[in-house]
């Protein structure tokens, strides 16, 4: 277990479960957090262990209720541009991570709770997960992302109605708007969610991390060129020892052993 002062990394055999940890102010965002966040990614990063990445919140109240307004209080122009900035930075370097990263959100999951959660490739939502975009309440727009993550996940209607508005929703609801995977009570949100890293962890590394390019290229580009991006990722599959690995496993009807490359 690494313990930085608002995040906690530990590991659980091939999971790692990030907790961000700063529960007198409900897990918010400050500067220091989001640093020790993106180092905390890098340490799952590196390490080959890893096959899969929990992101949670500290108590059994909140994920994270968004950004430390404190910090927000204080933005001019240019430092906001900056705050913004440096949360997109750190969300896209969970996104790109190579590695799935699952959100087992908790409780409040707003404004840059919310786009953290969207920047994970899995949301799970125990019952009492909220959700929501209440930037426009603060006089701002939400900054680390949700403009483009949320509309790219539940479509341009359902975005502009929970930004425009800042209303919350519950886990069932973000559950029928597609926001999250699967609800589950409180206390199986981290086993789910480790459940998935495990399942994971017996697939080959290296397809995972080429599945995760090519589903990124569906959200970024054109189908044609998505298309092709899939079938450069499915040769660069072929050219793999895991390739002839899981496959002569198969045909052999044994399990595979990966190598990783
Ligand atoms: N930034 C800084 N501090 C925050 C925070 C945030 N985003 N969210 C909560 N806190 C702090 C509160 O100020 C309070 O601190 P205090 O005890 O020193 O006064 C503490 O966390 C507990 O929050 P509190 O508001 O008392 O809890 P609650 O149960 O009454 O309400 C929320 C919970 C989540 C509804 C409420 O805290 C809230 O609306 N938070 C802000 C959410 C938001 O707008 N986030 C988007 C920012 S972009």
């Amino acid at each position: 277990m690494t313990q930085f002062q608002n995040v906690v990394y530990e590991k659980r055999k091939r999971a790692c479960i990030i907790t961000i940890s700063r529960p007198d102010k409900l897990n918010a965002l400050n500067a220091k957090v989001l640093d020790e966040l993106d180092e905390a990614l890098a340490i799952s990063e590196q390490d080959s262990e890893v096959s899969g990445v929990v992101i949670t919140g500290a108590g059994d109240k909140a994920f994270v209720a968004g950004a430390d307004i404190t910090e927000l209080n204080k933005l001019d122009v240019l430092s906001g541009k900056e705050f913004s900035e440096r949360g997109q930075a750190v969300f896209d370097r969970i996104e790109r991570l190579g590695k799935p990263v699952i959100a087992a959100v908790n409780g409040y999951a707003l404004g840059g709770g919310s786009e953290l959660a969207w920047a994970c490739h899995i949301r799970i939502a125990s019952k009492n997960a909220k959700f929501g975009q209440p930037e426009v309440a603060l006089g701002i727009i939400p900054g680390y992302g949700g403009t483009q993550r949320l509309v790219r996940l539940a479509g341009r209607g359902v975005a502009t109605e929970l930004i425009v508005t800042g209303s919350q929703v519950n886990a069932e609801t973000a559950l029928s708007l597609g926001l999250v995977n699967k609800v589950v009570e409180p206390d199986e949100l981290i086993p789910e969610s480790l459940r998935i890293v495990n399942q994971i962890s017996e697939r080959a590394p290296f397809a995972i991390r080429l599945a995760l390019q090519a589903i990124e290229a569906a959200v970024e580009l054109p189908q044609a060129d998505g298309l092709k991006v899939e079938a450069q990722l499915f040769a660069v599959c072929c050219g793999t020892e895991d390739q002839k690995e899981g496959t002569s496993a198969f045909l052999a009807k044994r399990n595979p052993v990966w190598k990783g490359k």
